[in-house]
């Protein structure tokens, strides 16, 4: 073994490594695992103790010059993915491109939104989408067992648990942490057992907000949502309110636009109509006020939602819903530049 490993040395100096096959085939006959330093390593198991001390030495002295020549080698001629190595760079090759992402048009939509509230003197607010029955339910005036729950499909993780169904559980947790006036508006991920069609998903983004202080009136909440919805359309839209029914507010009214599609000359989209209904209002509920600790003779307030999702639609002529949750990047690139 001794012999062996002289053997070894000697040719190690003789051996020529000129490009990069030649630095593998080494690696190969040496330190691979079929090489010839892990059979020598198994030969050394069956040495007799006595005289593994001097070979042990001598063993390490030839792996280390073998480790050495191999590394020296390796820095001339190792080579990258493409076959280059330092000392053989094609610099006129073209450079790797990498894709830039770009903003699912949710997102942009989204930020359309805050945007306009920030200018109108909005700050905003996040919740948990795990909430429980009174963030989601009680505190906005849905008593137990009251059909108007059921306004609502609603995923249950327990009797008291569930997927929030809106965003107004947010409205609650800040009324409840914060003294008026509040003006705010709560994005975020909200859930409906609904079976998945072309016009709703069993999830879908919201955008809520409040404006609470003394003497706001119904007058506020259309000045702020006619300033809403011009910056978000143009000045050209159309707005109507028509009387609704919320548990949390009263009165309530639900706002459709002229629908930007047709231009209001009827199409699929506003049914004929001419009109979208875009969100769902009204004055918040003295209970709701009381039920969060906030004083409903001193304060009123208004409160609104919309469905970030349809407003993308209509502001991009987007037809099913769904394709905003397939992220089909043929769909997703045409809003890279937006
Ligand atoms: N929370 C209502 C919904 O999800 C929207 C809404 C918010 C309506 C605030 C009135 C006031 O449908």
């Amino acid at each position: 073994m001794k012999q062996k490993l002289e053997d070894i040395q000697q040719k190690l100096h003789e051996y020529k490594i000129n490009s990069s096959e030649d630095l593998e085939n080494f690696r190969l006959k040496y330190l691979s695992r079929k090489g010839l330093m892990n059979d020598l390593f198994e030969e050394f198991k069956q040495v007799p103790n006595e005289m593994k001390r001097d070979l042990g030495k001598l063993m390490n002295v030839v792996k280390t010059s073998v480790q050495a020549k191999f590394d020296e080698a390796a820095e001339k001629f190792k080579t990258d993915k493409r076959g280059n190595n330092n000392q053989n760079i094609d610099y006129t090759l073209p450079a790797d491109l990498t894709e830039l992402g770009s903003r699912h048009p949710l997102n942009i939509t989204e930020n359309q939104i805050v945007a306009i509230f920030n200018k109108l003197g909005f700050t905003m607010a996040e919740g948990p989408e795990i909430e429980n029955d009174w963030h989601n339910f009680s505190a906005l005036n849905f008593p137990p067992n009251h059909p108007a729950r059921d306004m609502q499909d609603t995923f249950f993780i327990d009797e008291e648990i569930a997927l929030r169904t809106h965003t107004s559980s947010v409205q609650v947790r800040l009324m409840q942490q914060k003294n008026p006036p509040l003006r705010a508006i709560m994005p975020g991920r909200v859930y409906r057992n609904e079976a998945i069609s072309a016009r709703a998903n069993c999830f879908f983004h919201q955008i809520e907000g409040i404006y609470i202080d003394e003497k706001v009136s119904f007058a506020d909440l259309k000045q702020t949502l006619y300033a809403f919805v011009k910056d978000m359309f143009g000045d050209d839209v159309e707005v109507r309110f028509r009387p609704s029914y919320f548990p949390f507010t009263e009165p309530s009214a639900e706002m459709d636009i002229s629908c930007q599609i047709c231009k209001g000359k009827g199409c699929n989209i506003c049914k004929h109509s001419g009109w979208v209904e875009i969100l769902g209002c009204g004055m918040i509920d003295p209970n709701v006020l009381e039920n969060c600790g906030i004083d409903s003779e001193k304060y009123t307030g208004f409160a609104f939602g919309m469905g970030i999702e349809r407003i993308t639609m209509l502001k991009y002529d987007v037809k099913d819903l769904r394709t905003f949750f397939i992220n089909d990047t043929r769909f997703l690139k045409q809003f890279s530049n937006v």
